[in-house]
C-alpha cells in the first residue's frame, strides 16, 4: 500500500533565537528543511510528501525548495500549517484524505530534524505495517522526574520504563485521520501524535530511534550532532 509523508513545518521555531524561523535557517550550507525533506524524497517508498509551512513563510518556503531536483516536483505539495502542530499536522492529514487516492499509511515528521536517517525511515514503515501506530525512541540517559509549578519534586520516574519519543512517527492513514478529527476542540496539549492515538485508544509501538536524530530547538542544536558527542570520537 502506499505511504505518504507529511512534514510539519509551520512553527515559529522562536526558541532558537532571533532571525528566520529555525526550519528555514541554513544548515552545512542548506536550509533545515530542504535537508528534511529530502531524507523523505530520496526513498522511493514514499509516494509523495506533503509540507505544512505557515502562510507568512511562503516566501523561505519557495526558496527553500528552489534547491530541489525537478525529479522531486511532482511528489510535492504543501499546506497552510495553523495555530499548533497539532493543528498543523490535521491539515495536512485532511490534505492527504482530500486526494483521489489517500494513502495506506502516513508519517509524520517534525522539519526541525533534519538529520533522520533513510533506514530510520524504512524501520517506521515497516513498524507501521505490523503495528499499526509506530513511534521512534530512546532510552533516557539523564534521570526525568515530575515536577509542580513550584519547583518541587513530586515523583522520580522509573528510567527503564522511559522512552525519548522522536518522529518520524507512522501510523494506518484511517485511524490517524480519525483520531486527529476526534481530539479536534480537546482541551488537552497534544504535544506529539502517538498522544492523540494513544488518547484514541490505538495501541502505540515504540522502535529504536537514532541519537543523531534529535531536534533543532536552540541556537546550539545547529551544530551537528556528531559535534554534540564529543565524548564519542575522542
Ligand atoms: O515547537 P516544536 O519544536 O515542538 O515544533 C515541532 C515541529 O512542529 C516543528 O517542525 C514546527 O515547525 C512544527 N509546528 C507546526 N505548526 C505549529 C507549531 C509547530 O508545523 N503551529
Amino acid at each position: 500500500g502506499a505511504v505518504d509523508a507529511i512534514i510539519v513545518a509551520a512553527g515559529r521555531g522562536e526558541r532558537a533565537g532571533a532571525g528566520a524561523p529555525k526550519q528555514y535557517r541554513d544548515l552545512d550550507g542548506e536550509p533545515v528543511l530542504l535537508r528534511s525533506l529530502r531524507s523523505f524524497l530520496a526513498l522511493p517508498a514514499i509516494r509523495r510528501v506533503v509540507v505544512v509551512v505557515r502562510a507568512e513563510d511562503r516566501g523561505l518556503f519557495d526558496a527553500a525548495v528552489a534547491g530541489l531536483g525537478a525529479e522531486y516536483s511532482g511528489r510535492l505539495m504543501s499546506v497552510d500549517g495553523g495555530a499548533s502542530r497539532q493543528a498543523s499536522v490535521r491539515h495536512g492529514l485532511e490534505a492527504l484524505a482530500s486526494m483521489t487516492a489517500p494513502p495506506d499509511h502516513v508519517l509524520i515528521h517534525d522539519a526541525a530534524r533534519p538529520w533522520a536517517s533513510a533506514s530510520l525511515i524504512r524501520r517506521a514503515i515497516t513498524a507501521a505495517r505490523t503495528h499499526g501506530s509506530a513511534v521512534p525512541g530512546l532510552a533516557v540517559s539523564d534521570t526525568i522526574k515530575a515536577v509542580d509549578a513550584c519547583g518541587q519534586v513530586t515523583a522520580t520516574l522509573p528510567r527503564p520504563a522511559l522512552r525519548a519519543i522522536q518522529t518520524p512517527q507512522a501510523f494506518r492513514f484511517a485511524a490517524i485521520l480519525d483520531a486527529h478529527r476526534r481530539a479536534l476542540g480537546e482541551p488537552a496539549e497534544f504535544t506529539d501524535d502517538a498522544a492523540i492515538a494513544e488518547w484514541a485508544g490505538l495501541p502505540v509501538h515504540v522502535f529504536e530511534g537514532e541519537a543523531a536524530n534529535s531536534k533543532i530547538t536552540h541556537p546550539h542544536d545547529f551544530r551537528a550532532p556528531v559535534m554534540q558527542a564529543p565524548a564519542a570520537s575522542l
